[in-house]
């Protein structure tokens, strides 16, 4: 093995990434910034928190987002954590949740799925969590807020399931809970882990010969240890043992129980992570699999992001390596504009600033600054012409018809749709038969976002006007009447001519589809 392979092959061992998909509220910030600061990447706890809260955000973002204190778009945040090299890839929530979150997805290798354990498994953990187990992703499980009052473990693992399809095995299990939390049994290491001090801010770990251990009876007391030794009697002979493989498949998701706000149970939660966590994972393309230890650099766009200085109308393109080495100033070849270009400012994101990257591997992510070459999906590639599998087209969940106030205007808007449309902020529709343009989006935030960028950035004012519907499907039949579409529905196309149709509910839906027997009714595009 080469010198250069060897040290490739070190670089993708060391890495994860992967993205933290939770409802809002459920600590996502939090955990966050505990993981952050274990790895050193900030130095003030409450930093993350602050950046989420700011009004004034360190780095130029869009107003929008300076206005409302949120973050628009997602970012990146890398540390290290002794010897390997994380890249937690955020995925906004709250308003800003939109079809880059999904997309975001498609660029992590696993997932640490975030549960609030009063609230249990929520609205938008399951759309996150159904993006991911399409991808077959491995997925973790943190539930969190044991400090807090909360359901009985038993019944979210019921709840998992039956929501999500997919089995748990508890790594390990809360001994007492909110006022009674005493610490966490981790039944992989067979020791105990507890709270120590009024604070929590301590934590005691005592190894012990099982759960029935005396040990664990003077620790917790009789009750506590009474109710451990049922519990986890109960997983031992009911539940579904630990198999690697089957959490790298994404069949069953490793369940850790925690407080992020106390630090408690986190750092145990990540040493397990990076154990179990896949490295770089090889990714599919017209040549076949291609594998991060490949020499040749590669790599693909999965987000574009507008005006991260609105004194120029820059963009920046967020690339996920997938193989070889990436150098500054080096050239490849930008796939789809049969072009060779220089990626000589690249950007890497840290827990506070931008960097500039002279190096990166497979598994980070980069910010190439794009002066309007990039599309979402775009392949760079170094001396072939890989071109990896497209990105998912998801579904907009709320639709909304557009003119423009001044007609004069028209070329003006027709050229911000069409940007718009290539970072991925909107989705574009045109009503069949009407010739209506409709604009499809995952998170109601992305129409005030348009709206403004289209005064902003193109000097053109648009009315929106919400529409009904509720769900899209990519419709595939051999013959499609759109008189089949109409009740409480409407025929549509998409940008590259294929038919979707728009439902105002579930039962419109269901009846189109008893209409059509024959048409494939699909949540993302062909
Ligand atoms: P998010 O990013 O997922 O939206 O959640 P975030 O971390 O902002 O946490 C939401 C709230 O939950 C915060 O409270 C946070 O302090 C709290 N929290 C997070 N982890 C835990 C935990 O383990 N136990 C308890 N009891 N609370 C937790 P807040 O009142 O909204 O904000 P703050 O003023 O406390 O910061």
């Amino acid at each position: 093995m080469s010198k250069a392979l060897e040290q490739l092959q070190q670089e993708v061992d060391k890495r994860r990434t992967f993205a933290i998909i939770s409802h809002p509220d459920a600590g996502k910030t939090t955990l966050t910034e505990k993981l952050l600061l274990f790895g050193g990447a900030i130095r003030l706890a409450g930093s993350v928190k602050a950046r989420k809260a700011s009004k004034h955000a360190t780095s130029d973002w869009m107003e929008i987002e300076k206005q409302r204190g949120i973050s628009v778009t997602s970012s990146v945040m890398q540390f290290d954590y002794k010897g390997h090299r994380i890249n937690i890839l955020d995925t906004p929530g709250h308003q800003d949740f939109s079809e880059d979150t999904y997309r975001t997805l498609t660029a992590a290798d696993s997932a640490v799925m975030l549960i609030d354990v009063a609230k249990g498994v929520e609205a938008q953990t399951i759309k996150l969590f159904q993006v991911c187990a399409k991808r077959g992703i491995p997925i973790f499980t943190f539930i969190n807020k044991l400090d807090r009052e909360g359901r009985n473990p038993f019944e979210l693992m019921e709840e998992i399931e039956r929501v999500l399809g997919i089995r748990s095995v508890p790594m390990n299990w809360p001994i007492g809970m909110g006022r009674e939390l005493c610490g966490v049994y981790d039944r992989m290491k067979n020791q105990v882990e507890l709270f120590q001090g009024d604070d929590h801010s301590n934590i005691q770990v005592t190894k012990v010969k099982d759960y029935t251990d005396p040990v664990i009876r003077e620790m917790a007391g009789e009750y506590l240890h009474d109710q451990l030794c049922q519990d986890v009697e109960l997983l031992d002979v009911a539940g579904d043992p630990f198999d690697l493989e089957k959490v790298k498949r994404g069949e069953l998701t490793p369940v850790f129980f925690g407080s992020a706000v106390n630090n408690f149970g986190v750092q145990t939660f990540l040493e397990n992570f990076l154990q179990l966590a896949p490295k770089p994972e090889p990714r599919r393309s017209t040549n076949g699999l291609v594998e991060p230890t490949n020499e040749k650099f590669s790599g693909y766009v999965f987000k574009i992001q507008a005006n991260m200085n609105p004194a120029h109308r820059d963009r920046i393109a967020f690339l996920r390596i997938v193989s070889g080495k990436f150098e500054r100033g080096m050239s490849v070849k930008h796939v789809r504009a049969g072009k060779e270009i220089k990626l000589s400012q690249p950007q890497q994101f840290l827990a506070q600033d931008r960097d500039i990257v002279s190096e990166a591997y497979p598994g980070d992510i980069i910010g190439l600054f794009d002066p309007g070459i990039f599309r979402i999906g775009d392949s760079l590639s170094q001396g072939s012409e890989v071109v990896f599998d497209e990105l998912p087209t998801f579904s907009p969940e709320i639709f909304a018809k557009v003119t423009v106030k001044n007609a004069l205007k028209h070329k003006q808007y027709q050229k911000g749709i069409d940007q718009l449309t290539e970072e991925g902020t909107i989705q574009v529709f045109t009503t069949v038969g009407f010739e209506d343009t409709l604009l499809g989006v995952v998170g109601q935030l992305q129409f005030e976002v348009f709206e403004y960028r289209m005064k902003g950035e193109y000097g053109v004012d648009v009315q929106l006007q919400r529409m009904p519907f509720q769900f899209a499907r990519w419709i595939v039949a051999d013959k499609i009447d759109p008189s089949k579409f109409r009740i409480n529905s409407t025929l549509v196309k998409d940008k590259k001519g294929n038919y979707v149709a728009l439902f105002e509910n579930e039962y419109a839906m269901r009846t189109a589809m008893e209409k059509n027997p024959d048409a494939q009714f699909l949540e993302t595009a062909p």
